[in-house]
């Protein structure tokens, strides 16, 4: 879905002088749709000498069924595993194989750089040099947006090579369609790896989704009952029509409360008295004002709706054991909560609170074996960012690698990586959905 600037930018005429002016003219995402294989097109992969990661590459293209690509023509996505890179002089390796290839990647491309994360590297130009890798890949990420493409850099922990799956199918599919420029950890997973069904990885499975009536909740709501899970959509009693209709249609259950009463925690683990599997934390506020201008109830209110429950409902569900084994806890944060925001000190300390909660409860969770990670969107289309002043809008759209909003359901598609049952490796990730933005890069 092209928004206005977009389609004008890129209609024949304009296109010509647009492009002479340098405008940014943002093309068309690939993004998922059902039945549609995970890389639609070849993929190269290679790796540096002494790699650790080549038999778990090849076995999942083989398990996607990816086509190679050969020495010559196209690819849609390129994949080097760089763990062999042992000190700085070999960081060129990086170079011999992007140098050829770069120019062969289609339009919504893929790049994917393995690592070790650098503390685990053994040695200190080993480490020295994993760490490079971070520099690399966003700067790729920069060079290849402009035709829709992404590159990511994915930490393979020593010894969680067979954890790798759900987060490779993830980075060469569409459904990552709006993530660049990011860093990712797998380490060697908090529960014993489920056999999958990977179009259905969810069956069975219950999902708790807060703020779920509108916008990127009733994604959320849809991606991961397309993904076979019973979604349990929550939000306040002023969105009952809104809601129903959500989990109506995905036959899902409704759950009407304001998640800041006194009663919710204890009303929400009466409804999921059965164990749920996977709790989204969606419902959020903004209440902008400059701090000058904040008084204390402002701060107060948006601070229990973005933190403060969330953290009553975790330590309900844990507390009476209802967040079933392998189960997954996702925060949504924001990208104001990394770079802060003019007007938002309230709104950016709730959402630096929520990667907070990341950090703070992924080893507690990994004990329980379960997980938790949060997406940090960026500009993402919805009723909220339309209310939006036109010159703020237009440059959180343009101020990214993608020089395009995101849509709720990238945001979705996520949340669902992390929710699948083989994500069990990834734990303690904030992952930002931003196109690239440049805003706290
Ligand atoms: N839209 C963006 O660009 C963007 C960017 C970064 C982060 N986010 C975050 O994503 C989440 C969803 O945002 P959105 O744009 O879809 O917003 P939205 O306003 O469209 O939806 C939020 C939902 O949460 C519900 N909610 C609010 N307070 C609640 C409460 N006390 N109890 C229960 N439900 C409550 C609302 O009724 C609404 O249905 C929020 O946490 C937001 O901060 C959005």
């Amino acid at each position: 879905m092209a928004d206005r600037y977009s389609q004008v930018v890129n209609a024949p005429l304009v296109g010509t002088i647009a492009k002479q002016l340098g405008l940014p003219q943002p093309v068309s995402l690939d993004r998922y749709s059902e039945g549609q294989p995970v890389v639609s097109g070849p993929v190269l992969y290679d790796g540096a000498p002494a790699g650790r990661l080549g038999k778990a590459v090849a076995g999942i293209l083989d398990s996607i069924k990816a086509e190679r690509a050969g020495a010559e023509g196209k690819a849609k996505a390129l994949v080097f595993d760089a763990t062999g890179i042992a000190d700085s002089t070999e960081l060129v390796e990086l170079q011999r194989f992007f140098y050829p290839s770069i120019g062969r990647l289609q339009r919504s491309g893929r790049v994917v750089v393995l690592g070790t994360p650098p503390e685990e590297a053994g040695s200190i130009p080993a480490q020295i040099a994993q760490r490079a890798l971070e520099g690399f890949t966003r700067s790729l990420g920069k060079e290849i947006g402009g035709k829709g493409s992404t590159a990511q850099l994915v930490y393979v922990e020593p010894g969680a090579e067979d954890q790798l799956e759900s987060t490779l199918r993830f980075f060469l599919s569409p459904k990552s369609a709006y993530v660049s420029g990011q860093v990712v950890r797998v380490g060697k997973g908090v529960s014993a790896m489920p056999k999958i069904d990977w179009d259905k990885p969810l069956a069975g499975k219950i999902a708790l989704v807060t703020g779920a009536s509108r916008g990127i909740g009733a994604a959320i709501a849809n991606t991961l009952a397309r993904d076979g899970a019973e979604v349990v959509g929550l939000d306040i009693p002023q969105m009952s029509a809104d809601l129903k209709a959500v989990t109506e249609a995905i036959g899902g259950r409704s759950i009407e409360i304001d998640i800041t009463a006194h009663d919710a925690p204890e009303v929400i683990a009466a409804e999921l008295s059965d164990g749920v599997d996977v709790v989204v934390h969606n419902a959020g506020v903004t209440k902008d004002r400059t701090l000058a201008k904040m008084p204390e109830e402002r701060w107060a209110q948006l601070m229990e709706i973005n933190l403060s429950s969330e953290e009553r409902i975790n330590d309900e569900l844990l507390g009476k054991k209802l967040l079933n084994g392998n189960g997954r806890i996702v925060g949504v944060s924001s990208m104001a909560g990394i770079a802060g925001n003019n007007g938002q000190t309230n709104y950016a300390a709730s959402k630096a609170g929520v990667i907070g909660m990341v950090e703070a409860m992924a080893p507690e969770l990994a004990k329980r074996k379960a997980t938790i990670n949060a997406v940090a969107p960026g500009f993402i289309e919805t009723q909220m960012t339309a209310a939006m002043p036109i010159g703020p809008r237009e440059a959180g759209r343009r101020l990214s690698s993608l020089s395009q909003g995101g849509l709720p359901v990238d945001v979705a598609e996520t949340i669902a990586w992390f929710a699948s049952p083989a994500s069990t490796g990834v734990n303690g990730n904030t992952v930002r959905v931003c196109g690239q933005s440049l805003l706290g890069a």
